[in-house]
């Protein structure tokens, strides 16, 4: 079984290269930007063509959520013309498409628990281009899973984990919003999420949330990383109006993640659990 994985240089992909001698029935096909420009639909159609895979993880996607207010058409390119050209491709081959998108296409101002069906209300560049591409493949056809994710971090690359960990290392107080509410998601936690879809596909295709268990704070994810490194650093709560920035974040990003839970059964891990594992890997 051939399972295409575009920007397999990103955290999602290094996370999914990390667990794939798990699955040795499974042939992968790890690509990024210079083997596979996902936003030239040619390429994608000739790369689909040659390879014929029969799942494609879309990994890719421009993730500088403030640089996207600037880079604008960048960003559109690639979270809103890539998702669509690999739809096309997947079509026109029969391969399932495994999408990832964001929580920030929810951000609709109210307090309740976020279930798929929740209004979307994406706000900024990025947020909006997540929105578009999951409604490009939407329009394209219906053999998707698309997964909306949140506050993704690994032991790869730049992160919330990674930068609170150096800073700590330099400052001896950090100061980090306490009022944006949401969920960590590690991602070889995602990656192994999708493997199970991909391995017991049961056709139950749609829209699904994916975080790990239990709702915290950045403030309080923050304090938990410099507990279990034992860094001896102070980190301040701080409401979002002190820490301005250039896209707007939600401030509410609790997803519920039942239909995952009742439709693909997948078990989900605390984040405190999985930000031991990661931080152990770390080390
Ligand atoms: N990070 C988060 O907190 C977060 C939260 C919610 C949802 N998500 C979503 O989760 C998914 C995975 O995120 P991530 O953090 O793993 O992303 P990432 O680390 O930024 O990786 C994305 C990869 O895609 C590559 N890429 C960019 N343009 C491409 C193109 N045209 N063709 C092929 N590859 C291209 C990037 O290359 P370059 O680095 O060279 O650009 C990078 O290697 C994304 O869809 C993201 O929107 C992330």
């Amino acid at each position: 079984m051939k399972v295409l994985v575009t920007g397999a240089k990103g955290q999602l992909g290094k996370s999914i290269r990390k667990i794939k001698n798990q699955y040795s029935e499974v042939d992968f096909i790890f690509t990024d930007v210079e083997e596979l420009d996902i936003t030239n639909q040619d390429d994608v159609n000739t790369f689909f063509d040659k390879f014929k895979p029969v799942y494609c993880i879309n990994a890719a996607a421009y993730t500088n959520v403030d640089k996207a207010e600037i880079e604008k058409e960048l960003n559109f390119k690639i979270n809103v013309t890539g998702p669509e050209n690999l739809a096309f491709a997947c079509a026109k081959t029969g391969c399932t498409l495994i999408h990832i998108s964001s929580d920030y296409v929810y951000n609709n101002d109210s307090d309740e628990i976020m279930t798929e069906e929740s209004n979307t209300f994406p706000k900024g560049e990025y947020a909006e281009s997540k929105l578009s591409g999951e409604n490009k493949i939407k329009d394209v056809f219906s053999r998707f899973y698309i997964i909306r994710t949140s506050w993704l971090y690994s032991e790869f690359g730049n992160n919330f984990v990674s930068t609170i960990s150096n800073l700590c290392k330099r400052k001896k107080e950090l100061n980090v919003v306490n009022d944006q509410i949401g969920s960590p998601t590690y991602a070889t936690d995602l990656a192994d999420a999708i493997m199970k879809i991909i391995t017991l596909d049961k056709g139950l295709y749609g829209i699904y949330n994916f975080s790990n268990k239990g709702f915290t704070s950045w403030y309080d994810f923050a304090k938990k990383i410099v507990e279990i490194k034992k860094i001896t650093c102070i980190i301040n709560a701080i409401p979002s109006s002190e820490y301005p920035t250039l896209a707007p974040r939600p401030m509410n990003s609790r997803m519920s993640k039942k239909k995952l839970i009742d439709n693909l059964n997948i078990n989900l891990k605390y984040w405190e659990e999985s930000l031991k594992t990661c931080l152990g890997q770390i080390s």
